[in-house]
């Protein structure tokens, strides 16, 4: 037995095609719901009401004919349905069936029921997506930690997953860097092998700022003649500017012709910038490595190709001298651009090539993107094109269509409401957050737990600050801007994520306790000689269902895109088990055999829990 919620739900549409026939309306669903209340049963289903009208009969007629046809179907696992008020049908899962279906989620083989998938995939995710001389800001915290714990869920289904880093290392304003960076070391004013990111920040917008020519400026103090002075250092701006544009250009050029110069200083930045990026990741516990990394600039000798391509089979057409792919007919009014008129390729090109790459040569089935949601456009656009050039074509399923999901994300705010930002209007640097997260979740752990030795304590408070923050940003449905709040993905309570490892350190405790006062070893509790399953009380069957669902529960979050289901489901199932442990003692239990069946529950749902935390990159404990 796997879920019950779906074996229910398959046994009693078998039973509704065997009561109707050709009269059950297509589409239609036994319409089943948890009950809100135990006395009417575990699920309620209300299909009688709706079926009334369209098989022409009194709803309690109609709920009679389904539990006549649904009884002997359900017999191994349902007590027989009763029907109540109007129509309704009270399902109650039998006690044996559910502590049968415990104990085949709880093998080490089956791996917590999530067995082998039917079909393995492999299975790309695009994320983190840091730039060249930045540091990383709460936006990458977002890609890096959804599309992490996406990678992990689907690893954990059993997939193969590849993680790419797509790297924003290529282009005229990384020329720019370059180009300033260059021109440093050669002036003897920077030191190439102590440059830190921190001052490559400073470059980068010091050479923007440079080269950015106030031509509107100028163009006004000639018209309203504003004087020599003004005139002239408007004028010595713009020129300085544009000798800054065209050194960035030549140094544009430069790169693209592996000219060994450019290419040594191009390539020492991107090692700082992807040094300071993995440090984080690591810190993260974010799976993003240089094997996980594929930069913009791994693509640019491809982009030719794939314009050639696309021009060539007129998938792309001329528009006013620039190349562009029509969308129209797939309902998007805006052409993609992948060539500029005056020549130079574009973000959606590369992203182009990095689609052909992936479906065609990496073998990606799925590719999703843990991307702000303010890139929702370029990627409409760029899968459609894509599509239309027949780049998603699957070379294992011949005919079969890579399925590319774009798992947009919101934007963090203060607590302003608006987006975060620095008192002095800068991006909050994602470094800075993680260490006050951990100077603050050491000051609580303090609080909690006044006796643990000082190292340990370092080492819990920065599983704890970590968590926190990845956990906020888990949790809430990824679409949705949220408010970054310290205090609030800190607490011990609430759904955030201090409570749910601390849900698992008192699943760990009750355990250390049950070794010292009953010498029970945990692994007496799996394997042939354990205990068995019993689920007697309306506490213990909420959390044995809930521990039931955490397959199919994994596998929303999978397909959805959807990490937050998880942290939902994770939160309930902690509530649930918080409920149970007040009203069901575990280790004063009234008998031996109770006991057993109840550490075994214990047991079962820290697995879970330890799963789930796992499977979303948060840093499980053994105490805290
Ligand atoms: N570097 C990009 C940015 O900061 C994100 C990259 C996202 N991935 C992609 N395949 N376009 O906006």
């Amino acid at each position: 037995m796997s879920d019950p919620v779906s074996i229910l739900n398959d046994r009693l549409l078998d039973a509704l095609r065997a009561a109707f026939g050709a009269a059950l309306p297509e589409g239609a669903t036994p319409a089943l719901a948890a009950s809100k209340d135990a006395k009417f049963g575990d699920f309620q289903s209300n299909a009688a009401m709706g079926l009334a009208k369209s098989v022409g009969k009194p709803p309690r007629e109609v709920a009679a004919l389904i539990k006549q046809h649904a009884d002997p179907l359900l017999s191994d696992v349902a007590e027989p349905l009763e029907i109540a008020g109007p129509g309704f049908l009270n399902v109650r899962l039998k006690a044996t069936a559910l502590a049968g279906a415990l104990a085949a989620m709880d093998t080490a083989a089956l791996g917590l029921a999530a067995p082998e998938p039917a079909a393995r995939m492999t299975v790309v995710v695009d994320l983190c997506g840091v730039n060249l001389a930045k540091q990383m800001h709460v936006g990458h915290l977002r890609a890096t930690v959804i599309g992490d714990a996406l990678a992990r869920i689907w690893e954990r289904l059993g997939h193969d997953v590849v993680r790419q880093n797509h790297f924003g290392d290529w282009g005229l304003p990384i020329a720019m860097v370059t180009a300033a960076v260059k021109s440093g070391a050669e002036r003897g004013t920077l030191d190439l092998s102590t440059l830190t990111l921190e001052q490559l920040e400073r470059i980068y917008r010091r050479a923007q700022r440079e080269s950015d020519a106030d031509e509107a400026g100028l163009a006004a103090a000639r018209r309203f003649g504003l004087g020599p002075k003004a005139l002239a250092e408007l004028e010595a701006q713009v020129s300085g500017a544009r000798a800054h544009a065209e050194e960035a250009q030549a140094a544009l050029r430069a790169l693209q012709a592996q000219d060994p110069a450019y290419v040594a200083v191009w390539r020492r930045i991107c090692d700082i910038t992807l040094e300071a990026c993995f440090a984080i990741c690591r810190r993260l516990r974010a799976n993003v490595t240089s094997e996980a990394t594929a930069g913009e600039s791994s693509y640019a000798g491809e982009l030719g190709a794939v314009v050639a391509d696309l021009e060539g089979r007129g998938v792309a057409e001329l528009s006013e001298g620039a190349l562009v792919v029509r969308l129209d007919e797939l309902g998007i009014k805006e052409p993609c651009i992948i060539r500029k008129s005056a020549g130079g390729y574009l973000y959606a090109t590369t992203d182009l090539a990095a689609i052909r790459r992936r479906v065609g040569r990496i073998g990606a089935a799925r590719v999703m993107y843990a991307v702000d949601a303010r890139q929702s456009l370029h990627f409409k656009q760029v899968f459609a094109a894509a599509k239309k050039a027949g780049y998603t074509a699957r070379k294992d399923l011949p005919g079969e269509d890579a399925v590319l999901l774009h798992a947009a994300f919101g934007t963090v705010l203060g607590e302003d409401g608006r987006p975060f930002k620095t008192r002095s209007g800068e991006n909050v640097r994602l470094s800075d957050l993680l260490d006050e997260a951990v100077v603050r979740a050491e000051a609580a752990v303090a609080v909690k737990n006044p006796d643990l030795p000082m190292d340990e304590r370092r080492s819990i408070a920065e599983a704890v600050g970590m968590s926190a923050i990845k956990y906020a940003d888990l949790s809430t449905d990824r679409i949705k801007d949220y408010v970054f709040s310290f205090d609030r993905m800190l607490a011990f309570e609430g759904n955030t994520g201090p409570y749910l490892l601390y849900a698992l350190v008192r699943v760990r405790s009750i355990f250390r306790k049950a070794r010292e006062q009953f010498g029970v070893d945990e692994a007496s509790l799996e394997g042939a000689g354990a205990p068995a399953f019993a689920v007697a009380a309306p506490e213990e069957k909420a959390v044995a269902l809930q521990l039931l669902r955490y397959p199919a529960t994994l596998r929303a979050a999978a397909e959805t895109c959807e990490p937050h289901r998880l942290c939902a489901y994770l939160y309930d199932l902690a509530g649930a088990f918080s409920s149970f442990f007040a009203s069901c003692p575990v280790l004063q239990a009234p008998d031996e055999p109770t006991r057993g069946a109840r550490l075994r529950l214990t047991r079962l749902t820290g697995r879970v829990l330890k799963d789930g935390l796992e499977a979303l990159g948060l840093v499980p404990l053994e105490r805290m």
